[in-house]
């Protein structure tokens, strides 16, 4: 990573944190980061599954039982924001009852972070099934090291003299630390397979594609003005709605 991706890393995750931690504390945006964090967190949760699998097919067991913990903290941390919601009388909008002006049909949806993120790679080839280990392993360690950080931040804009508010702070504080137990696994399987020096060079190489991708995203979200389409409905669930699969950390 060279000097100039190092302080644009820096800007980025600053601007990115910024953004995220105002729309968690402004209640009028809280509703809608907490579904898009829910939809995040769960909708990885098949992704890590069939990784799981295919580890333990292909004999690296190691790397099946940590993976089996991973997906189950991702549901864990899906039902925190879940939760969350539910006490703002929130939930996510069922998708299957959404109008189809509103996905455009046919059209798959495009993330800006993730086309940057993943430039170069077919969608064929960022199948669970399909992905090249070390991709998925430095790729993923970028995410959930970063996120360890941002969610933090996002618990420190929290108040705590209010008691849903103070309990989503221990919430989040929780999936905190979880996001850094899987940095360092991820981390150590990379380790388990490559040198020293390789780790070091596959890890800057995804660190500098995380801080394009979000100066994709940033760009994104300036020329929306800072619109983003709503995720939430009001009312409780009677039963908690399938997410679509979406790598999160
Ligand atoms: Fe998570
Ligand atoms: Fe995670």
């Amino acid at each position: 990573m060279n000097f100039l991706t190092q302080v644009l890393h820096l800007v980025g995750s600053g601007a990115a944190a910024f953004i995220t931690a105002r729309n968690m504390r402004d209640p009028l945006t809280r509703p809608n980061t907490l579904a898009s964090l829910q939809l995040a967190e769960s909708g990885s949760v098949p992704f890590l599954e069939t990784l799981r699998d295919r580890a333990a097919t292909e004999g690296d067991l190691w790397l099946a039982e940590k993976l089996t913990r991973h997906a189950n903290d991702e549901r864990r941390h899906g039902q925190i924001f879940a939760h969350a919601l539910r006490q703002l009388n929130k939930q996510v909008i069922d998708f299957k009852n959404t109008p189809k002006s509103v996905e455009k049909a046919g059209e798959p949806k495009r993330n800006p972070f993730f086309d940057a993120y993943f430039e170069g790679y077919t969608s064929a080839e960022l199948k669970p099934e399909a992905i090249d280990w070390i991709a998925f392993l430095a790729s993923t360690y970028i995410l959930e090291l970063d996120a360890s950080k941002d969610f933090v931040r996002m618990a420190n804009v929290l108040p705590e003299d209010e008691p849903v508010s103070a309990n989503l702070k221990k919430g989040i504080l929780s999936v905190a630390s979880d996001e850094t137990g899987h940095a360092a696994y991820l981390r150590e399987a990379l380790e388990r397979r490559l040198t020293a020096g390789e780790v070091d060079a596959v890890i800057d190489t995804w660190r500098t594609r995380k801080v394009n991708a979000m100066l994709a995203m940033i760009s994104n979200f300036i020329q929306k003005s800072g619109k983003s389409p709503s995720l939430v409905q009001d009312g409780v669930p009677t039963e908690m709605s399938e997410a679509p699969a979406a790598l999160a950390a």
